[in-house]
C-alpha cells in the first residue's frame, strides 16, 4: 500500500486492486496504475475537506465510487453513497464503518485487502482555551467515546488531526489516539501550512513511545498488512454441526466476523475431538512440578498457551443442567495455568491472557434470564484470565413447545451480526 500526502487532510492510498482518496479539495494527484477502481471518501462539507473537484474523476478514471458524508448534500447518483455517523456498510470488498465527528460529519474506518485504515476527517479533540468548560469537556468525552470504538482493532495506517491552532492542545487528539488504538503507521494531518510547528509537537516527550510510527513523509509504503488477528474458537457443542443451535449461532457469528475483518485467522479447538481429560491427582502433581521448574513450554500446557495468545476468543456451548457440559469445565481446568494465563501477585490474581474480547455463545431449552449461571461463571473466568471485554449471547426458549425456534434464532443472529462489526 502506497500512501501519498496530497495536502492538509487529503491522502491518496494506492492498494494492489484499488485507489482510496480522502478529503480531496485541491492539489495534484500522483500517477497511479490505470484500470483500478477509485473510492473517494468525503468526511464532511468544510471547504478544506471537500470541493466539486472530486467529480472530475468521473472523466479521468475507469470506475469511481464516492462515499460522501450527508452534510455535503451531494446530489444522488449511481456512483454516490451517502453516509451518516455510526454506520456499517460493505462497498464491493471494502468494509466501511463511520464514526461521529466532534466537528461535522464522519470519520472513516475501512478494511480492505487485509489492511485496516482510519481517516479521522475532523474528528479531533477541539479543546479551545477560553471556550466554556462544558464544551471542552464534551469534546474530551465524545472524542474518547468515538476513539473507543476503534479499540481492539489493529490499524495499518491512521490519518489523525494535529492542529497547531489549538495551541497547547494541538496534539492532544493524536496523543489520545496513540494511547488507545493499536496501529502501525500514523500520519498527522490538518496542520495547514504549519509543518514545523506540527513536527515540534511530536518532539515532545509525551510522544517518545510512539515517535517511530509517526510519519510526515510525502509518500510512504507499507509492504504488507500488519498483525493478523488470532481468533480462537472453542467449540463445546456436544450435539455437533447438524443438531446444535449454539454451534449454528457461533458459526454464523464467525462468518459475520470474517466478512467485517477479512484479516481474521480463526483456530478452532473442537473439544470433543481434542482428547482432553479432567485433571487427575497425578496430572496436578506433574503440573506443579513442571511449573516449579519454569517449564511452561511443556506439551501439557499447549491449550493454555493457545488461549493466552489469542486476540479474540469465541466459546460456544449449550446450556446444560444450569451451566454447561462437563467437557467445557475440563477445558477450563486445562487453560487455568499459573504463569501462562494468570499469575498470583501480592494484591491478588492478574490475568495474563492477551484477548481483547471473549464472547460466550449459548442456547437454552427454557428461559433462564439474568441468573444464567453459565454466563456468570464464564464472565468470572474471563475476568480471572485476562482483562478483555466479555460479552455473551444466549438464545432462550428453544425447546418450549409452540415457540417459533427459527424466529428466536433469527433474533439472536441479528444481535450477533451487530457484535461482529466491532468484535
Ligand atoms: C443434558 C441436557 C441438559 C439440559 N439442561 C437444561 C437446563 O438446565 N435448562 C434448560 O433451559 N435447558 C436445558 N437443556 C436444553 C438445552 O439447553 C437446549 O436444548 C439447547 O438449545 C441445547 O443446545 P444445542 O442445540 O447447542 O445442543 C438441556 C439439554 C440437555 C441435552
Amino acid at each position: 500500500m502506497k500512501i501519498t500526502h496530497i495536502r492538509h487532510s487529503c491522502f491518496l492510498v494506492e492498494l494492489e486492486g484499488k485507489v482510496l482518496l480522502f478529503d480531496w479539495y485541491k492539489g495534484d494527484l500522483p500517477e497511479v496504475a490505470e484500470g483500478k477502481p477509485w473510492y473517494v471518501f468525503v468526511s464532511h462539507s468544510h471547504e478544506d475537506h471537500y470541493s466539486e473537484i472530486i467529480y472530475t474523476l468521473r472523466e479521468k478514471v475507469s470506475k469511481v465510487t464516492y462515499i460522501i458524508d450527508s452534510t455535503v448534500g451531494a446530489a444522488q447518483a449511481d456512483d454516490v453513497i451517502i453516509v451518516e455517523p455510526h454506520q456499517k456498510l460493505q462497498v464491493d470488498d471494502l468494509c466501511i464503518r463511520t464514526l461521529l465527528s466532534t466537528d461535522e460529519g464522519v470519520a472513516f474506518d475501512i478494511e480492505t485487502e487485509g489492511y485496516r485504515i482510519y481517516h479521522a476527517g475532523d474528528l479531533n479533540l477541539w479543546y479551545w482555551e477560553g471556550e466554556p468548560d462544558a464544551d471542552n469537556q464534551w469534546q474530551i468525552d465524545t472524542y474518547q467515546a468515538e476513539i473507543g470504538r476503534l479499540e481492539g482493532g489493529f490499524y495499518d495506517a491512521a490519518f489523525v488531526p494535529l492542529d497547531p491552532r489549538l495551541e497547547k492542545h494541538g496534539a492532544d487528539a493524536m496523543e489520545g489516539f496513540l494511547h488507545q488504538v493499536s496501529c502501525g503507521a500514523v500520519f498527522p494531518m490538518h496542520y495547514w501550512r504549519r509543518l514545523d510547528e506540527a513536527r515540534a509537537y511530536i518532539d515532545q516527550k509525551r510522544f517518545d513511545p510512539f515517535r517511530d510510527k509517526i510519519h510526515f513523509d510525502d509518500t510512504y509504503v507499507i509492504d504488507a498488512p500488519g498483525r493478523r488477528t488470532r481468533t480462537l474458537f472453542v467449540n463445546a457443542c456436544i450435539r455437533g454441526e447438524v443438531m446444535s443451535r449454539s454451534l449454528m449461532l457461533a458459526r454464523y457469528f464467525l462468518d459475520e466476523c470474517r466478512r467485517w475483518h477479512p484479516e481474521m485467522d480463526v483456530t478452532e479447538r473442537h473439544l470433543l475431538t481434542s482428547g482432553i481429560h479432567w485433571l487427575t491427582g497425578e496430572d496436578v502433581d506433574r503440573r506443579t512440578h513442571l511449573l516449579e521448574e519454569g517449564r511452561t513450554d511443556d506439551e501439557m500446557f499447549a491449550l493454555a498457551r493457545e488461549f493466552a495468545r489469542a486476540d479474540r476468543i469465541v466459546i460456544a456451548a449449550p446450556f446444560w443442567d444450569y451451566s454447561f457440559p462437563a467437557l467445557l469445565k475440563v477445558y477450563i481446568e486445562q487453560i487455568c495455568v499459573q504463569g501462562i494465563t494468570f499469575v498470583y501477585t501480592e494484591t491478588g490474581s492478574r490475568g495474563l491472557s492477551a484477548f481483547k474480547e471473549l464472547i460466550y455463545i449459548t442456547s437454552c431449552g427454557g428461559y433462564v434470564g439474568q441468573d444464567n449461571e453459565a454466563v456468570s461463571y464464564m464472565r468470572k473466568i474471563a475476568e480471572f484470565l485476562g482483562c478483555g471485554r466479555f460479552r455473551s449471547v444466549c438464545a432462550e426458549g428453544l425447546d418450549i413447545i409452540g415457540n417459533d425456534v427459527q424466529q428466536l434464532m433469527a433474533e439472536k443472529k441479528a444481535v450477533l451480526r451487530e457484535i461482529a462489526g466491532d468484535f
